[in-house]
């Protein structure tokens, strides 16, 4: 058969997305199915939000803003940056994607830690650059001395993912800062920061308020998860406004949806709702984590929405048993298992269902 695509491609995975409830519950003749496996923030829209999205939605038969002005400016002002420096996407997915096409010719490297966001390596690939992957410390984190070493003259871009999906664990400024100094001028680093509203630890420091002014930094950051709007598909990044041109000029035009920019503007308005979540979650994280432990699972501290169950080769068997239990969770084969922090009653349901699959 004549071959239409490009071969390597045959060997890249498949993004997987977590199962979906209503399949499970259907097949488990339950209700309701509980999802925790795709990090979303359980708690709805963010108020004022889908009012927003209702009016924009009587303009849908014209095209959104292509500049996406009025976003960019209450992103640039929230942040105290230029708007020039703001560029939003289709998710931050789409732009981590695009930074790489705008840094990336074949066979130039992307560097990461791993494990970190299995997007990573599909980006890479998808742009015919090639992945280095450096392997993450014992204790589940970036190894940023490994990573500063395997820097090489084809290195174009480093995807530094803080807080780590999935393990959760983060990278505090002592070890960044010295990483950063290591990095070559022309190297972009890209603050992956799309968990930043999670963070508790004090010694994490903000990726922009911190790094933001650097020449080869750019700011990852995502509305999908404490904002509430995964399905609207909007993200963020801040760059110096060099970077930030030769990124526009790679962009995919009008990505940033006319429902997603209203979307983004009011839930920007809520940014105080945002914070009393964050709170909600990050109290669940720690008890969850701390039940976890009692069960005798080894969890890295998490500075994010999830935990991770760094589990190995019973990663599979625990998923599968947690879903009939009507718990979907992320199974990584064959590092570990990733939980999103759900509301109480669902981290419940989830507790419940790890006790019950430690006996499997
Ligand atoms: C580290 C990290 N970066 C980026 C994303 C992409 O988020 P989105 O495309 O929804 O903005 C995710 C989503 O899970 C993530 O975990």
């Amino acid at each position: 058969m004549t071959r239409l695509t490009r071969a390597d491609l045959d060997a890249l995975p498949a993004y997987v997305p977590g199962r979906n409830v209503a399949d499970l519950a259907r097949d488990l003749g339950i209700e309701e199915a509980i999802k925790l496996a795709s990090n979303e923030v359980p708690y709805g829209p963010l108020p004022g939000v889908v009012e927003a999205v209702t009016e924009a939605a009587r303009q849908m038969h014209r095209y959104p803003d292509m500049g996406v002005l009025a976003l960019r400016d209450a992103l640039a002002e929230r942040f105290g940056v230029a708007a020039e420096r703001v560029v939003t996407g289709c998710g931050s997915v789409a732009l981590a994607e695009i930074l790489v096409k705008a840094t990336c010719l074949p066979g130039d490297e992307v560097l990461y830690s791993w494990r970190s966001f299995e997007a990573y390596p599909i980006i890479a690939a998808g742009a015919g650059a090639t992945s280095v992957r450096v392997p993450s410390t014992p204790a589940h984190g970036h190894d940023l001395p490994a990573m500063a070493a395997a820097i090489t003259d084809r290195t174009r871009l480093i995807f530094v993912c803080n807080p780590n999906n999935p393990t959760g664990t983060a990278l505090h400024k002592p070890e960044l800062d010295r990483f950063l100094a290591a990095v070559p001028s022309d190297v972009l680093v890209v603050l992956d920061e799309a968990y930043r509203e999670l963070v508790t630890d004090p010694e994490v420091p903000d990726g922009l308020d911190t790094y933001g002014d650097r020449a080869n930094v750019v700011v990852l950051r995502t509305m999908s998860k404490a904002w509430g709007l995964a399905g609207m598909r909007m993200g963020y990044l801040v760059a110096q406004p060099e970077v930030a041109a030769a990124i526009r000029k790679v962009l995919t035009p009008f990505s940033t949806s006319l429902v997603a920019q209203a979307a983004a503007l009011a839930a920007l308005r809520q940014e105080a709702e945002v914070v009393r979540r964050c709170a909600l979650v990050t109290a669940e994280r720690e008890r969850v984590t701390e039940a976890l432990r009692k069960l005798s699972f080894d969890v890295p501290d998490s500075q994010a929405n999830f935990v991770w169950l760094p589990i190995g080769d019973r990663t599979a068997s625990f998923a599968s048993a947690c879903e009939t239990r009507g718990v979907i969770v992320r199974g990584f084969h064959p590092d570990g298992v990733r939980v999103t922090i759900g509301t109480p009653e669902e981290n419940d349901a989830f507790l419940a269902a790890a006790e019950a699959a430690l006996t499997v």
